[in-house]
């Protein structure tokens, strides 16, 4: 009996116009280009104007990929989208965005995994697609991390950015889709990237804002290690659940946190430079955004050819790590 798998058949997404340099950074905090360019990767990255909001660059990812899909929004079973940074609290983003989309017959909902949010989403999708349950689904990682960002601490404000990317998946017999997905959590380590106060433990109020417990804080250093070692192992087990080598692997589209972290993943492996789909100097971390941001510049590239096989990998808040492997 043929499989039934999930075919990304259609990739979009969307930054904001306005760039912010390494240089604009080192007239707001004791930085240099240098320092970012060399720890990070990072030279430039996109920040949301002030009447935008996370749908506003999610609507234009999702209309891209259904555009290249060839499908319309009310062929769409299902909307996920990974986000910490909402329009809203209440009601879900992709809510915001089925309505927007016209996408009557979808379910919608937001998914938060920190920077693995899109693949937590793509691999629910996978499951709903091969189950029968939906036959296209829609899959965004959006973010908006601008807003929640200490622009006064430069040991994150030189990091985060704003973007949204998204996927269609269809269901299709053969052996082309998503071939193999993990997914891990360790809520022991979850002050290692954190926003703390805005929830129901401290609840929104003007000492809290006082305080900057709205904006993000990251442990950077020791997350660092770990996102090392979570990423390899991870992206071994995605590559051995399809019985397939590392060599096997054509394309590595990994979370655009940091290009040292990505690099020695990459160099442990044995996948050449030309093999890592790198953005993060434009696009800085973008969190959930970045993998199909980076995965939509590539395809629109031209670069990737039927029956490549593709790996993402993802670490973030939570802490969260997962990854996929799709034949293309
Ligand atoms: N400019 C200049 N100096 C700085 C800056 C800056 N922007 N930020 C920190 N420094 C200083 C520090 O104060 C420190 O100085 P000291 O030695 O005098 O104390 C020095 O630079 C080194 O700091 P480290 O934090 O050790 O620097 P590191 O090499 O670890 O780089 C970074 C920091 C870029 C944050 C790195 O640790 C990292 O990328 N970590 C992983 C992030 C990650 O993967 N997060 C998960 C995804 S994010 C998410 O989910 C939203």
């Amino acid at each position: 009996m043929a499989t039934l798998l999930s075919r990304i058949k259609g990739t979009g997404s969307a930054l904001p116009e306005k760039v912010l340099t390494n240089l604009d950074l080192e007239k707001m905090v004791d930085t240099s280009d240098e320092w970012i360019t060399t720890r990070t990767g990072i030279k430039e990255r996109h920040i949301a104007s002030s009447d935008e909001c996370l749908s506003t660059f999610c609507r234009k990812a999702a209309e891209n990929a259904l555009e290249m899909a060839g499908l319309k929004p009310e062929d769409l079973g299902l909307i996920i989208l990974g986000t910490v940074t909402p329009d809203q609290p209440i009601p879900s983003t992709a809510c915001l965005l089925q309505a927007q989309l016209g996408a009557v017959n979808a379910a919608a909902f937001d998914l938060a995994a920190g920077c693995t949010g899109f693949l937590y989403a793509l691999s629910i999708a996978d499951k709903f697609i091969r189950s029968g349950a939906v036959k296209h689904a829609l899959v965004m990682g959006g973010e908006v991390l601008s807003k929640i960002t200490d622009w006064n601490d430069r040991t994150t404000c030189v990091l985060f950015a704003d973007g949204a990317g998204a996927v269609v998946l269809s269901a299709e017999e053969g052996e082309r889709g998503i071939l193999s997905s993990a997914l891990h959590a360790d809520g022991t380590m979850s002050d290692f990237i954190a926003v703390p106060g805005g929830g129901s433990k401290i609840p929104i109020s003007h000492e809290m804002i006082d305080k900057n417990l709205h904006t993000v804080k990251m442990r950077g250093n020791e997350t660092f290690k770990i996102a090392v070692r979570s990423l390899l192992s991870v992206c071994r087990e995605a590559i051995n659940g399809a019985s397939l080598t590392p060599q096997d692997v054509k394309w590595f589209v990994p979370h655009q946190a940091n290009l040292r972290i990505i690099r020695s993943v990459a160099g442990k492996l044995g996948w050449p430079e030309e093999s890592i789909c790198l953005n993060i100097d434009k696009t800085g971390n973008t969190s959930s955004a970045s993998i199909p941001i980076a995965l939509d510049e590539l395809v629109r590239s031209g670069r990737v050819s039927e029956e490549d096989i593709l790996l993402f990998a993802a670490f973030g808040a939570g802490l969260t790590w997962g990854s996929a492997l799709i034949r293309w």
